[in-house]
């Protein structure tokens, strides 16, 4: 079943882009007027963490549903496409969770992901020298396509043992479907959306085949031995081709779109010079992991997620009926930001720690994400002295659960 096609029939369109922003609700359970926004907005981080802990109370079964129902003609491109995302790991509240999860785990350990170091540094420098390139031939360079696009992408094929190919595509194609299941796209917009998740299937599905039967990628530590890949490690955990391109489609976009929006929102800020930290600062390993960490407390890419109730249950006294949609604040609301005096806000030490969920689903990704931001911001500093942001109003994607610029572009200040 196409995971979208559910959610038409579960109530109403959602609110405008505001809805991922800071006031559609107070700051505690205030269930939203009826036909404004179909979800339970929750803010308080004791209380998002709460609902996050309560797994059995609280599905992650809406997590992947579409926030605009797909209209007869998108489902129809995408049943044509034999699209479908059963339950397998961010959105699966059943007992196979835990057994999928220990698998997908097994590629991001933290011995694996602090060994990848060396090579995200690699990938940084080569990025950081050719955004140099652009700037000192053109006079401008946009740091979004120059040197957060791609790194991420890179590591997190490497590290699944994959072929690392088609990255432009892969990135355009992450765009499109974060926008087809978390955006407010129109009808006409909505179809070209969802000939690009098509599409993207496809590649997807040929993927898979080819890694399910020539099972030995390369350890990307040491390239001559091999090692299993992802999708092989699946098969063999007993999972079908279908629930092997559903995890698949969610890890590739969740795996590397978030990482690259990170670094896209941490080096505007950076370059915009209001988080209390400088351009030439951000060359400093650790001014580079607190601004990293402060933008995951105040603006993450991810700055919400969904849950639904699974049955009738109470949350601070307050009565929830089974089958309310919730909406969890992950970012923006933990007591921050601290102004200077100039009203600017300070990085400090940050607390962080919903920006990547919590509980028995939170986010097999957080270390490496926090590390390419770290040493992406820090390369790119380091490479590109003497900088200011062009355009200070630049584009933001902003959708339901996912935000950054479109663009971070600077010139020579
Ligand atoms: C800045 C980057 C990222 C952010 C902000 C982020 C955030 C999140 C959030 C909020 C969740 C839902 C957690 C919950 O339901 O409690 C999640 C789940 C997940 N993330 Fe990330 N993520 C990022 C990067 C990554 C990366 C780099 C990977 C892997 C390469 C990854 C893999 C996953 C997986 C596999 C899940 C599902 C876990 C489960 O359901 O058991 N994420 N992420």
């Amino acid at each position: 079943m196409i995971a979208a096609a559910a959610h038409a029939a579960a109530g109403p369109d959602v609110a405008g882009p505001d809805v991922a922003g800071r006031d559609v609700a107070g700051p505690e359970a205030a269930i939203p007027e009826a036909g404004s926004c179909p979800y339970m907005v929750l803010r308080k981080p004791d209380t998002v963490r709460e609902v996050l802990h309560r797994p059995d109370d609280f599905s992650p079964a809406n997590a992947l549903l579409a926030v605009t129902p797909l209209s007869g003609q998108s489902l129809r491109v995408l049943q044509k496409a034999r699209f479908a995302l059963p339950p397998v790991l961010a959105s699966n509240d059943t007992s196979t969770h835990a057994g999928i999860r220990k698998v997908v785990a097994g590629f991001f350990t933290p011995a694996k992901v602090a060994a990848m170091e060396p090579r995200i540094r690699e990938l940084a420098r080569d990025s950081a020298a050719r955004a140099r390139a652009l700037l000192d031939s053109h006079g401008t360079v946009d740091l979004v396509q120059a040197v957060a696009a791609h790194p991420p992408a890179i590591v997190m094929m490497e590290l699944l043992g994959l072929p690392v190919r088609d990255l432009p595509q892969l990135k355009a194609w992450s765009l499109d479907s974060l926008e087809l299941f978390w955006g407010w796209p129109d009808p006409d917009r909505q179809l070209e959306l969802a000939h690009s998740a098509a599409a993207f299937y496809h590649w997807l599905r040929d993927l898979v085949v080819e890694s399910v039967e020539s099972p030995q990628g390369q350890s990307p530590q040491s390239p001559e031995q091999s090692c299993p890949n992802l999708f092989k490690a699946l098969a063999d955990h007993g999972l079908q081709t279908p629930e092997i391109c559903s995890l698949g489609y969610f890890l590739l976009i969740a795996g590397q779109e978030t990482t690259t929006q990170l670094i896209s929102t941490t080096l505007f800020r950076l370059a915009e010079g209001s988080r209390g930290i400088s351009w030439g600062e951000g060359s400093s390993a650790l001014k580079a992991r607190d601004l990293v960490r402060h933008v995951l407390a105040t603006e993450s890419s991810v700055p919400t997620w969904r849950r639904i109730a699974a049955r009738d249950t109470e949350l601070n006294g307050r009565p929830i009926k089974a089958g309310e949609e919730i909406l969890l604040e992950l970012t923006g609301n933990h007591g921050f930001p601290w102004a200077d005096a100039s009203g600017n806000e300070r990085v400090g030490p940050t607390p962080y720690g919903l920006a990547f969920g919590s509980g028995i689903h939170r986010c097999l990704g957080a270390k490496l994400a926090e590390l390419e931001a770290a040493v992406v911001v820090q390369e790119t500093a380091a490479a590109l002295n003497g900088i200011r942001l062009q355009d200070s109003a630049a584009d933001w994607l902003r959708l339901l659960s996912f935000q950054a610029p479109r663009t971070v572009t600077v010139e020579r200040s």
